[in-house]
């Protein structure tokens, strides 16, 4: 179980005094640091629509400075004199309003954007493994400068999750959000589901077509959709969930056999970010966050995004059940929810103000994934002889977890036996398949993964 001892009062705004206006007709100045993917897409609509974007703001704008690693690269595709590979030097410049960081990794940004806050600039970042594990020490830095930290891109790109969680729900209690925030993962998944494509020449298109992180481990080992969990679950539960608290698996273990078993059962298997709310038998609330492979029914809406597409599914005490579904990865969606962010902090610079910051006033605790309630779908192969059903059904009696179908097919003079749990404790599942792996009768237990489930919310699936 961890904890957090959560000081974001001043994460709400109240605490702060306002952002000072700056003088009339004085441009923003803009650093934006990384000309990749992301960056030379921001770039390039920021110049195309810069009259637009200028009247939305209500003041002139100006990319004062765009750094990257080797500015030979980037020769002719950026103006000579805004080119620097010194980021660290141009974020506290003082013609700077506004950073935009579009860079990725951890330590480096993390650098430059608290030199930034600290040296009075508001950010902008597209950085979820950044915000994800350091979002305390960031926000905390733009609190005492108060200046502006947004990061709508760090979380399925397009689709306006965090604004919609920061401002749009912020009158309701959120009880759970799931749903597809990794596109590669989505991508490859989808391709070996539809068209019997390989895991690797996925990977490698979705790579090639700008949607993996530059070291795709982070998106097939769940590593990204983890951080952009711990994202969610911070904003929807007002409670800081780190990278760290989230339970995360990757689908580089789902085979093609895993997809057409799934497929036989009217399922598609996903890799499912799911955050909720919930209370143990101890009366006790909880939060809990997970990345994991997950079987879902094909009539489910989630079922049916394919591609690299995302979908964010919110279940509110009030709202009820929201879907939110668009493009989750690649350059132009990604520079679309920047540049919507750029919009915003730089008409804080230009009117003063700030945005809404995040606030973790809630500190609920976060819940080992043991104590966590989830489903398992258990694909066997066991000794056909009578009797066996009962002796296998009775290590999920004695946990009391209740099965809620079991089917059993022949199999080359043995038996086929998928059984299907109702919800119980995630230690509690995890062991009686231990215990299954030791049965003399088991065979083999081919394939354990975990359904989707509703049972926990409004309505059974
Ligand atoms: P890329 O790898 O395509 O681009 C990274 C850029 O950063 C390059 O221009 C690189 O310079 C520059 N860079 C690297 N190191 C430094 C340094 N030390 N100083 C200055 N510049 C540096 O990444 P993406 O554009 O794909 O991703 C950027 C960020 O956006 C990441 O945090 C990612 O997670 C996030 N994101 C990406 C999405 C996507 O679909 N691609 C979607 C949502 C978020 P150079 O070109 O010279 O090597
Ligand atoms: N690599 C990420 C993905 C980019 O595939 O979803 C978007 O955050």
């Amino acid at each position: 179980m961890s904890t957090h001892e959560n000081t974001a009062s001043a994460s709400t705004g109240a605490a702060a005094a306002a952002q000072k206006a700056k003088a009339p007709g004085d441009p923003v100045g803009i650093a934006i640091l990384g000309h990749g993917t992301v960056g030379r897409e921001v770039l390039r609509l920021m110049e195309q629509h810069r009259d637009a974007l200028e009247h939305r703001i209500g003041g002139p704008i100006e990319v004062r400075g765009v750094a990257v690693s080797d500015k030979e690269k980037h020769r002719g595709a950026v103006p000579e004199e805004l080119l620097t590979d010194d980021a660290m030097t141009l974020v506290q410049r003082e013609d700077i309003d506004l950073v935009v960081e579009v860079i990725g990794g951890i330590d480096y940004p993390r650098r430059l954007l608290l030199a930034a806050l600290n040296a009075g600039k508001s950010v902008v970042t597209a950085n979820k493994a950044l915000v994800a594990a350091h979002a305390d020490e960031l926000a905390a830095a733009a609190d005492a400068a108060n200046v502006d930290l947004y990061f709508e891109a760090a979380v399925a790109a397009a689709i306006p999750v965090v604004g919609m969680l920061r401002r749009s729900l912020a009158g309701d209690q959120i009880e759970s959000v799931s749903g597809i925030v990794n596109g590669t993962t989505n991508f490859i998944l989808d391709a070996m589901d539809s068209t019997g494509a390989s895991y690797d020449d996925m990977l490698k298109e979705a790579m090639d077509l700008g949607y993996a992180e530059a070291d795709p481990t982070a998106d097939v080992e769940g590593h990204d959709a983890a951080s952009k969990a711990a994202i969610l679950a911070s904003l929807a539960f007002h409670t800081r969930v780190n990278y760290d608290d989230v339970h995360c698996e990757g689908i580089s273990s789902i085979t093609a056999e895993d997809i057409a078993a799934a497929k036989l059962a009217g399922q598609t298997i996903k890799l499912l970010a799911i955050c909720e709310r919930f209370r143990d038998e101890d009366g006790k609330e909880y939060v809990s966050a997970r990345v994991h492979p997950t079987l879902i029914s094909r009539e489910h809406p989630l079922a049916s995004v394919d591609k690299s597409y995302n979908a964010v599914f919110v279940e509110a005490e009030a709202a009820g059940r929201l879907m939110f579904y668009g493009n989750g990865a690649g350059g132009d969606p990604t520079a679309s929810a920047v540049l919507g962010d750029i919009v915003g902090a730089a008409r804080n610079k230009v009117h003063g103000g700030r945005a809404p910051g995040e606030n973790t006033y809630a500190n609920l605790p976060v819940a080992d994934f043991g104590r966590v309630p989830t489903r398992y779908h258990i694909d066997m192969e066991v000794v056909d002889r009578v009797g066996v059903l009962a002796e296998l059904s009775t290590f999920f009696a004695q946990r009391g977890i209740s099965l809620k179908t079991v089917r059993q097919e022949e199999l080359n003079g043995h038996a086929r036996l998928i059984l299907v749990t109702h919800t119980a404790r995630e230690e509690d599942l995890a062991s009686c398949v231990e215990d299954l792996k030791t049965s003399e009768s088991v065979r083999a237990v081919k394939s354990v993964l975990r359904l989707y489930s509703e049972e926990n919310s409004q309505a059974e699936s």
